[in-house]
C-alpha cells in the first residue's frame, strides 16, 4: 500500500466522535469560548498526519488557541490568526508563560485597585443594565492598575483572569443566556474572584511547566486581511474550524469582556464572518457571500502552506431562513478551485453539551472533518 492509502486508511480507521471528552478541562479550562475544539480533533490530526521539517502549525481562526496549544505541546511552532481580540488574548496566555511571581503581582494589582478611588472611565453602553454601579467601579480600577504592568505577558494573564469573571460579577445570568438577573455579587467578590482566577492562571502555566519554549505568532486581524507576508513561518499543517454562516455570534459572547478591556465589540461584529447579525438583517449576507469569504482564505492558505502541506477543516451545516446548507461541500468545491487534493471526508458526531444563543443551530448534531492537501 502506498503512504497516501495508509494515511487514508488510518484517518478513517479513528473514531472521531472522541464521545466523552471535554474542551473545558486543564489548561483549556481557564476562559470559555464558544465551539471550541475538543482538544483531541487537533491533537490526533497530529498525530495522524506528517508535519513537514522546519514547517510551523497554522490556525487562521484560532479562537481559544486550542490547536495551537497541541502543537506546541508536540514541539511544532505555531501561527494563529483570530479578528476577536478576546481570542488572541487567551491564545497569547495559553502559548507562553507566566512568571512565578505573577500571583503575587496580581495581589499586588488588587491591593492598589482598592485604594483607587478614581471614577470609572469606560463608556460603556446600557452599563447599568448589566452591571451594579460597584461593580463597575472595582472592574474599572482593576483595569486600570493591570494596565500600569509592564511585563506583557503578566499583563495579559492579568487582563485575562479578570475577562474570565467579566460575566459572573455582572447581571447576565449565563454565558449563553442574555437575561438580566439578581445576583448577590458584591465588590469584594470581584477582588476574590479575580485572584482565584489568577492563582488558575498560575496553576496552567506557571514557569518551567512548558518543556519546549517554541515561537508563536498570535495575529489579531480579520483573516481577510492578512497578506502571506504577515505570516512569518512556512506552513506546514493548517488545522482550523472556521465561522460558517449563521451559526455562532463570538462578538456577542464576548461583547461586554471586550468593552471593559478597551476593545470595541461593534468593530469585531462588523468583520466576523458568519455573525448571525450579518444574515437576519436588512439587505443580509447570504450563502455567496461566505463562498466567496471562504474563496479568499484558500487563496492565502494556498500561498503560505508548502508543498505536501495538509489543510485541516472541521466545520458543521448552517440553515439560513430554513434552508440548509452543507458547508463542508462548499470548502471541498473551493479546494478543487485551487487545486488542493482531498484526502479525506470524514462525518462526526457533536457532543450534546454544546451550547449556543441560536436554537436552531443547536439542533445540528453533525460537523465535517475535511482534509486537504497542497500537492
Ligand atoms: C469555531 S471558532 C474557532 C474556535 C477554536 N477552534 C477553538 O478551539 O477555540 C471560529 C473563530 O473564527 C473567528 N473569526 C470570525 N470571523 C473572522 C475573521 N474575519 N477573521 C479571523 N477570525 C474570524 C471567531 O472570532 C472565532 O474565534
Amino acid at each position: 500500500m502506498n503512504i497516501a492509502n495508509d494515511i487514508k486508511e488510518k484517518l478513517h480507521e479513528i473514531d472521531w466522535d472522541f464521545t466523552g471528552s471535554s474542551a473545558t478541562k486543564g489548561i483549556h479550562s481557564i476562559h470559555p469560548y464558544p465551539a471550541k475544539f475538543i482538544p483531541e480533533i487537533p491533537r490526533t490530526i497530529l498525530d495522524a498526519l506528517p508535519v513537514p521539517e522546519g514547517t510551523a502549525v497554522l490556525d487562521p481562526f484560532c479562537g481559544s488557541g486550542t490547536t495551537l496549544v497541541e502543537a506546541q505541546s508536540k514541539g511544532y511552532p505555531t501561527v494563529g490568526v483570530d479578528l476577536n481580540p478576546i481570542a488572541c488574548l487567551i491564545s497569547k496566555v495559553k502559548t507562553n508563560t507566566l512568571p512565578s511571581d505573577f500571583v503575587n503581582i496580581a495581589e499586588e494589582c488588587i491591593g492598589r485597585a482598592k485604594k483607587n478611588n478614581n471614577e470609572i472611565n469606560k463608556e460603556i453602553p446600557n452599563v447599568n443594565h448589566w452591571f451594579k454601579v460597584d461593580i463597575q467601579h472595582a472592574i474599572s480600577v482593576l483595569v486600570s492598575e493591570i494596565d500600569k504592568v509592564e511585563h506583557e505577558t503578566t499583563r495579559n494573564g492579568l487582563r485575562l483572569a479578570l475577562s474570565s469573571i467579566i460575566v459572573r460579577v455582572s447581571n447576565q445570568e449565563s454565558d449563553t443566556r442574555y437575561a438580566a438577573i439578581e445576583k448577590n455579587v458584591t465588590k469584594e467578590n470581584v477582588f476574590s474572584y479575580f485572584l482565584v482566577a489568577c492563582q488558575k492562571l498560575s496553576q496552567y502555566l506557571g514557569e518551567n511547566l512548558f518543556e519546549n519554549k517554541l515561537s508563536t505568532q498570535i495575529i489579531n486581524k480579520s483573516i481577510l486581511e492578512v497578506t502571506p507576508s504577515d505570516i512569518k513561518k512556512p506552513i506546514g499543517m493548517v488545522i482550523t474550524s472556521p465561522p460558517y454562516p449563521n451559526a455562532y455570534e463570538y462578538w456577542l459572547y464576548h461583547k461586554y469582556r471586550m468593552w471593559w478591556l478597551g476593545y470595541d465589540p461593534n468593530e469585531v461584529k462588523t468583520s466576523e464572518i458568519g455573525a448571525r447579525a450579518h444574515y437576519f438583517k436588512k439587505n443580509h449576507q447570504t450563502i455567496d457571500d461566505f463562498k466567496l469569504q471562504i474563496d479568499n482564505v484558500m487563496e492565502l492558505l494556498t500561498k503560505v502552506v508548502v508543498s505536501s502541506g495538509y489543510i485541516c477543516f472541521v466545520v458543521g451545516r448552517s440553515i439560513i431562513h430554513g434552508q440548509h446548507y452543507d458547508n463542508s461541500k462548499i470548502i471541498e468545491d473551493l479546494a478543487l478551485k485551487h487545486n488542493l487534493s482531498v484526502v479525506a471526508i470524514i462525518d462526526r458526531n457533536i457532543a450534546k453539551h454544546r451550547k449556543s444563543f441560536n436554537l436552531s443551530h443547536a439542533k445540528i448534531k453533525k460537523e465535517t472533518l475535511l482534509i486537504l492537501q497542497k500537492m
